[in-house]
């Protein structure tokens, strides 16, 4: 039968020798596990669980808050009755990765007794009584099951992290909690902030894990350094050459910067050839396909070293064993919004004391170790911030309101949040749902609204989504929807071969802008090839990214019968599909000197250089999203009429806003002074 048991392997009982390698092999698994320091509190915190509703859990990372909690619990009986233990994740790798961890650890296979869940992708069953799932999913759920009644215990891991979606589940578990007697509330942490969990709790009891932690030596930089990127690829291969064994771990804030400091590091060990030992070199950043982020966890072979480049998922949400040295710069990307223009950016900035105090902590774990700090003494003194600020206070909450509004929350300005939103961001999103016609004068939820909740997709996108239906042309729009949210990583753009990728690109070009060429990517891929790496590669398209996109596209199609859109296709009709595109309508760009100009808040905004319309410049534009790097640029944008706003939004924009200033009788310096006077 096909009923693995939570002891038994299901290879057991083959030959004597492969057997034996198994039972090994757990062996190593059962003496690790019982090494960790949460082990030793088994009891005690099974007793702490059981006498309080809720209970806040403080441990270094790597004790086994996240991988051993939730068995404990499942081995105390908490999923009796085919009831789940469900435990957030603010990030998508965690969640994978931990749930295979532990799906490992007790033999089953992933997805049947343990599974996670994350956004447009769900690896769970009937059988599933663990879920490992993002924070956002989560936050999703209380839209099927408002009291999370399946659920026995809830554990909001990583709780330090203070995501925008964690702190929502604060407010609304704490809410439940009251009438669900029954369900067991754990808040779990790294070694900060558990005071004001356990106050806003309504002083939960906090049960901390003693940590075994080795000295780390901290170094600094004499003085800054102008390339850290340059700076880290010397110092790994300087502590390769000159320090004993150990890996090494190095900060960096994204997926770019990873790929060319393993690039550099790459090319440069290969110089140095035989002079020096063999250096194993993994980045980990959250698109990285799941194969590649298991390798990080590999053990590193005798006489070699690792160095594994990460972004700040390594700070707390994943442990690997044996670093000895880290390498911060010092940085992050960091998501911030402008709540008077409305603007989100996501920006490269210095990282919070505490941040570079966790990492830091990464290098003493097994051994005593070692943090180079690529920043002075006094950098770290006078110019970080000593915590990171909540997410929901930097960013854009036409999400979370549009979700909570369905949950019926109405007033969510005494909503039980944590710390709260900036009283103009919550204003600002309440507005911004009203112009897209989620809510109504009176702030209350439209059938309109409701359904755009029930997209997992930033409320814009829905709205475009939804308006498909109007223009009959929601079988492009739902390709571009999935296209766009596999976010900037469809074109492949190696470093020594820029020339021909470029190249590849532009015989993608269509007239109309990048969601254009999205669609015609996808188009082209599913026609060319039937998804052959082959052809991808040949054609510089990221396979991996096509074939998520076309796993987005499924599940969003999916959920067009719920939401009662009927999907039909344009025929080739390339302005239908530009005018649903103004259902971002808040994006909109104006040519003017020198770059474009938003259009309500007047900020001077670029073209992307990778955009297809880069060259051409037109008047009008719409744009997908704003990143700061050199300066404020827009990527994905698509060329649109000014009239039709005036017919998506009438109430948002008035004609004068658009009038084009080409057609202007007036001399330009006139036109400057009307438009200074309103
Ligand atoms: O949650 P916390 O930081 O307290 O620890 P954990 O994630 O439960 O990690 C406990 C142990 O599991 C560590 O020694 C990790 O190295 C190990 N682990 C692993 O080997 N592979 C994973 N994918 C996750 C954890
Ligand atoms: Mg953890």
């Amino acid at each position: 039968e096909e009923e693995p048991g939570l002891q038994t392997h299901p290879e057991e009982g083959r030959s004597g020798v492969h057997s034996y390698l198994i039972k090994t092999f757990y062996l190593s698994i059962i003496i690790n596990q019982r090494s960790l320091p949460v082990f030793p509190y088994r009891q005690d915190l099974l007793a702490a669980i059981d006498q309080h509703q809720i209970l806040v859990i403080e441990g270094e990372t790597g004790s086994g808050k996240t991988t051993q909690i939730p068995q404990y619990l499942l081995e105390e009986g908490y999923t009796a009755g085919g009831m789940k233990i469900g435990c957030t994740q603010p990030r998508r790798v965690a969640a994978m990765s931990v749930s295979a961890r532990v799906a490992q650890e007790m033999a089953v296979k992933l997805g049947n007794e343990v599974g996670y869940s994350i956004r447009f992708e769900d690896c769970t069953s009937e059988r599933t009584v663990l879920k490992y799932m993002t924070d956002g999913m989560l936050l999703r759920e209380f839209l099927t099951e408002p009291d999370l009644a399946s659920y026995s215990v809830i554990i909001i891991d990583e709780a330090h992290e203070r995501t925008l979606h964690t702190d929502i589940l604060f407010g609304l578990i704490k809410d439940i909690a009251r009438f669900r007697s029954n369900l067991k509330v754990l808040v779990a942490s790294a070694t900060l902030d558990t005071e004001r969990f356990s106050s806003f709790f309504d002083d939960a009891p906090v049960f901390r894990i003693p940590g075994r932690r080795f000295p780390v030596d901290i170094y600094y930089t004499k003085a800054p350094e102008a390339d850290y990127l340059e700076a880290c690829v010397v110092s790994v291969l300087q502590i390769h050459v000159t320090q004993p064994p150990g890996d090494i771990l190095v900060f960096l804030t994204g997926q770019e910067e990873i790929e060319a400091c393993c690039e550099l590091l790459q090319e440069r060990c290969r110089r140095l050839g035989s002079k020096i030992a063999e250096l194993i070199v993994l980045p980990i950043y959250a698109n990285l396909p799941s194969d590649m982020q298991a390798k990080i966890f590999n053990p590193t072979p005798p006489g070699a070293r690792k160095v594994v480049v990460a972004t700040n998922i390594a700070e707390t949400s994943l442990t690997i064993d044996g670093i000895i040295y880290v390498i911060d710069p010092g940085f992050c990307k960091q998501k911030s919004y402008n709540a008077r223009t409305g603007m989100e950016s996501l920006i490269v900035t210095p990282c919070s004391r505490a941040s570079a105090n966790q990492r830091a902590g990464r290098a003493g774990r097994v051994a005593a170790g070692k943090c180079f700090r690529l920043y002075t003494a006094w950098a770290f003194k006078h110019e970080m911030e000593e915590t990171t600020v909540p997410e929901i206070q930097r960013t854009n909450l036409g999400n979370v309101v549009l979700l909570l509004k369905s949950l019926g929350i109405n007033d969510l300005i005494h909503f039980d949040f944590m710390d709260p939103p900036p009283h103009e961001t919550l204003v600002l999103a309440l507005e911004q749902l009203y112009a897209l016609g989620a809510l109504n004068h009176l702030g209350e939820l439209t059938k309109l609204g409701r359904r755009m909740a029930e997209l997992p997709v930033d409320p814009m996108l829905s709205k475009m989504i939804l308006a498909s239906e109007q223009y009959k042309c929601s079988e492009e729009v739902l390709t571009i929807a999935a296209m766009l949210s596999v976010n900037n990583s469809i074109f492949y753009r190696p470093k020594d071969k820029v020339v021909h990728a470029d190249n590849a690109r532009m015989n993608f070009v269509v007239p109309g802008g990048d969601h254009m060429v999205l669609l015609n990517v996808y188009t082209q891929v599913r026609m060319g090839s039937g998804y052959s790496t082959q052809w991808c590669y040949e054609n510089f398209i990221q396979f991996r990214s096509m074939k998520r996109a076309r796993d987005v596209r499924e599940q969003l199609e999916g959920l067009m019968d719920r939401i009662e859109v009927e999907v039909c296709s344009a025929d080739g009709d390339n302005m239908k599909i530009r005018k649903v595109s103004t259902g971002y309508f808040y994006h909109t760009a104006r040519l003017s000197k020198g770059g474009y100009k938003t259009v309500k808040h007047q900020q001077t905004v670029y073209v992307h250089p990778n955009s297809s319309l880069f060259e051409e410049q037109p008047r009008w534009l719409i744009y997908h999203e704003l990143v700061f790097t050199t300066k404020e640029f827009m990527r994905q944008v698509i060329e649109i009429d000014s009239s039709w706003l005036l017919e998506v939004a009438p109430h948002y924009y008035k004609s004068k806003e658009l009038e084009d200033s080409s057609s202007k009788k007036m001399p330009r310096k006139m036109g400057k002074a009307r438009e200074e006077l309103g």
